[in-house]
């Protein structure tokens, strides 16, 4: 058997090699997406494994059905959930092994099914997992047959909703692995690399290798380290014998104790003199190569990626990395991936990552839960730090099937879990063992509320505690509170444990825990200058800001009035638009404006930094709005990729690049009174003109982030200078766009490989025939495919768009889809297939009423 599915694309080129531990395996390891088959139905039958599936649907994963369903006041999820649909689900698959040798083992490997799920080999159950985020396997060596047919079947429930407070996406999406070692393996997730960077500049390295093995076996474990330029620095032997008497790793679950196996590890320490440091800039990675053998025979195989790094957190001056005092420039993220729902794809995930480092964010909060594996690849291979966070809830339900209801049972093993995969990976700095927790409060619950409720409520603060409560000691709350962070430390003690928390007053149980090293607070701007008394010698970040609230491409005047929007969580807010003004002036009640926040940050030595809810719109969460609104207005870049204004202030604030950003577009009625915004940087002043006539210069204080223009509407040409000494640093014009003319397509490749892993994101905008963007424009678009090719998806960005995510035939072909324009633009997501075909051209056409119509060729490789 073959490593398939790899592929190699520069930066990429690790990440995507790299399997879920940051690892490569040698025993095998199969990507067991393809040939699977679906259905959306629930029977206890489904289990058999001589269950007649001919007549279920054939798709290969990863796969979401919930992003193939349409919109519904009615689903069960609610808005806030998605509006789209849950259910119950099976997958299967049959496949054929011809393995004679007696002594290989078989394990079945999955990124993360959402949620509830159940796996049967051969009709026997393997195991259940209810937690959707989180990633596990089962050894299914009794079950299989090595020589003849196999079959494996999946069952998913998702029916009882809501039990998440965003979209989550329903079914195995995420990838799936068969892996097969010989007797002995390197236990999952078995290699542990702990690098120490010492204050001479010299490393320490500490690496554990977990042998699963056979009791009374002799086994040599050989490790070495590979610098990032290819060579190997340093190497060690050593040897083990497993015996009886020895206790297994917590990784040895019962289910697992069924042979003489056992399981330990071997220790190995190495001292580099001058190792080549991973930071945001220059992401350098290391390898562990760890060889399994027994006597001269290698029976196993793991390279495992790591880097050498310091984090600081200071209480008074906040984030160091490696000795450099920065600031903590990071957004949080849900795991969806626009219209592709929560089905992950690594070019997709690697699409956000760049759109999010070109904007000068250097960190992501994976808010709630584990991501998919690949995400935190790619993060160590881009410079992107990361704070992997475990739970939205623990015992106190935030929706009325969420999590809270597998917490007792479950979380030890599930933060263990996501500890021992993620540990590696020097793109982690913090973990979060949870998001404003009910717990905070001595009485605070959600029981009743719907998941709409409950988002804006939980935002809203509970009635904190007195001072007689406080007196009482440590409650059962701060309690658990040390119970999960030392779960996390059992396994990580070189990265601060955090939490969100919303509650900012030293009487929350977390805080009072004493357990974390970071103080995070989830808004409560106001608060920040009271953290030095409060929390004396506490390092402290904005584990959460803003929640401004913005719909791409839509102007709301004056822009120099607040809008907050809902005005008190129990108010109903309306507005027949459904939509939110792109200017920087529009937040919830409990947020802040976009401005406001990084001014604070930035003035704030000690503030570490902050994760900004959200780097990009998600599924979901539609604050402030009720059906049909069914995606957030939080996120600097919408559904589709395409960044609002804000994304510029940012990049204005966070990078070196020259950035002069002049908006809203200029198609107004004459006459009207415009705000014109700029966002710049790298100049001292910046002059705008209409139709060639001045309006004036601007210049920004030490706390201004924009500059603001008032002019009279006339048709032709707004143009903004910047000038540094007086000498011309950038132009930017808009010009007033006549009619729609035709589309202009614009992909962000021109190949895609055969296998059907990657995707080509295709811009598609309204223009004039002088080629300016129609800035309202709404054509609908029918879209065409031909050759060997099919649309994954289609978005505007719209929170309230309607349209299906999915092609019109997505249960066939793929090859038609439309969409509407939505301020001027559209997005189609392509993926190769070259079932049935040895073509290699692909034409896309789109086309609108009235328009002339674009094509666009890509090729298959
Ligand atoms: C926070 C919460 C997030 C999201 C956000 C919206 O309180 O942690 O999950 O709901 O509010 O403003």
């Amino acid at each position: 058997m073959t490593i398939r599915n790899i592929k190699w694309k520069g930066l990429l080129m690790l990440a995507l090699l790299l399997f879920s531990e940051n690892s490569v395996q040698a025993s095998d390891v199969i990507n067991f997406d393809k040939d699977w088959r679906f259905i959306l139905a629930d029977s206890a039958t489904m289990s058999a494994g001589d269950y007649n599936d001919g007549h279920w649907r054939r798709l290969s994963l990863p796969h979401d059905w919930s992003i193939e369903g349409d919109f519904s006041a009615s689903a069960p999820c609610g808005n806030s959930g998605g509006a789209l649909p849950g259910g119950t689900g099976w997958y299967r698959k049959h496949f054929n092994l011809d393995d004679k040798d007696k002594d290989s083992r078989y394990f079945i490997y999955f990124d993360g099914v959402y949620m509830n799920s159940e796996v049967w080999i051969n009709g026997t159950s393997v195991g259940r997992r209810p937690y959707g985020f989180i990633s596990f396997e089962y050894e299914i060596t009794p079950y299989i047959n090595k020589r003849g047919d196999n079959t494996i079947a999946v069952r998913v429930d998702n029916k009882n909703q809501p039990n998440c407070r965003w979209y989550s996406g329903s079914g195995i999406y995420r990838h799936v692995y068969l892996k097969k070692s010989s007797k002995a393996r390197i236990d999952k997730w078995g290699v542990h690399v702990d690098p120490v960077l010492k204050s001479d500049g010299t490393a320490d390295i500490k690496a554990t290798a977990t042998v699963d093995g056979q009791a009374g076996k002799k086994y040599s474990v050989v490790m070495s380290v590979i610098n990032p330029s290819g060579k190997t620095v340093s190497s060690s032997t050593k040897t083990i014998t497993l015996s009886k008497s020895i206790s297994s790793p917590a990784s040895m679950t019962p289910d697992e104790e069924y042979t003489d196996r056992q399981k330990r590890s071997v220790v190995a320490e190495y001292h580099l003199d001058d190792p080549v440091l991973w930071s945001t800039e220059s992401p350098n990675i290391y390898r562990l190569k760890t060889i399994l053998k027994q006597g001269s025979k290698v029976i196993d195989t793991e390279e495992t990626t790591f880097g050498i790094r310091s984090i600081v957190f200071d209480a008074q001056k906040g984030f160091f990395l490696n000795g450099k005092n920065m600031k903590i420039n990071g957004v949080c993220n849900h795991h969806d991936l626009g219209s592709l729902g929560a089905a992950v794809n690594e070019d997709a995930l690697y699409r956000q990552l760049r759109i999010l480092k070109d904007m000068g964010c250097n960190s992501v909060r994976c808010s709630h839960n584990p991501p998919a594996p690949e995400l935190l690849n790619m993060c160590d291979t881009m410079g992107i730090m990361v704070q992997d966070e475990a739970f939205d809830m623990w015992h106190r339900r935030k929706t009325k099937y969420d999590y809270s209801l597998y917490f007792d049972e479950w979380h030890e093993r599930d933060l263990a879990d996501m500890m021992l995969r993620d540990r590696n990976h020097p793109s982690i700095i913090m973990w979060s063992i949870g998001n404003e927790v009910l717990e905070q409060w001595s009485s605070a619950d959600a029981d009743t509320l719907s998941a709409e409720q409950a988002n804006l409520i939980l935002n809203q603060g509970h009635k904190t505690d007195d001072e007689n409560e406080v007196a009482k000691g440590l409650s059962i709350n701060s309690k658990l509170t040390i119970h999960l962070a030392d779960i996390a430390r059992r396994y990580d003690n070189t990265r601060p444990v955090t939490a969100g928390c919303n509650e900012p007053s030293p009487t929350n149980h977390l805080f009072r825990s004493g357990a974390l090293d970071v103080i995070g607070f989830n808004y409560h701007n106001y608060e920040v200058a009271n953290v030095p008394r409060n929390f004396p010698g506490k390092p402290f970040m904005l584990s959460e800001s803003v929640s401004s609230i913005q719909t791409r491409g839509n102007y709301v005047m004056p822009s120099d009035s607040l809008i907050v929007a809902p005005q008190e969580w129990w108010l109903p807010y309306t507005d027949p638009s459904f939509q939110c003004s792109a200017y920087d002036h529009s937040r919830v009640k409990w947020g802040n404006t976009h401005e406001e926040t990084w001014d604070l940050v930035k003035h704030t030595p000690y503030c570490a930094g902050e994760y900004i809810w959200t780097g990009f719109d998600y599924i979901g969460e539609p604050t402030p709005y009720g059906f049909p609104a069914r995606s957030s207005y939080f996120g600097i870049i919408d559904l589709a990729g395409f960044p609002k204004d804000v994304y510029y202030m940012y990049q204005s604030e966070w990078t070196d690049k020259t950035v002069l950003h002049l908006f809203p577009h200029w198609n107004w009625i004459e006459g009207d009174s415009v705000d014109m915004w700029c966002y710049y940087n790298q100049a001292d002043e910046v002059e705008l003109f209409v139709n060639g006539k001045s309006q004036g210069v601007r210049t920004k204080g030490p706390h201004d982030y924009h500059v603001m223009w008032r002019v009279v509407f006339e048709p032709g040409e707004v143009k903004v200078v910047s000038r540094k000494n007086g000498t011309t640093v950038a132009e930017q014009s808009v010009r007033t766009a006549s009619s729609p003319y035709t589309l202009r397509l614009t992909a962000d490749k021109n190949t895609l490989d055969a296998e059907g892993n990657e995707l080509a994101f295709i811009t598609v905008e309204v223009v004039d025939s002088e080629g300016n963007l129609c800035p309202r424009a709404d054509n609908e678009i029918r879209f065409n495919v031909e050759g060997p090719a099919r649309i994954e998806s289609t978005d505007n960005g719209n929170p309230i768009s309607m349209e299906r995510f999915k092609a019109d035939d997505y249960l066939g072909q793929s090859k038609n889809a439309h969409r509407m324009a939505f301020n001027g633009k559209a997005l189609l997501i392509v993926r190769g297939d070259k079932t049935g075909t040895d073509a290699l051209n692909v034409v896309i056409t789109a086309k609108a009423p009235d328009l002339k119509t674009a094509k666009l060729d890509l090729k298959v490789k």
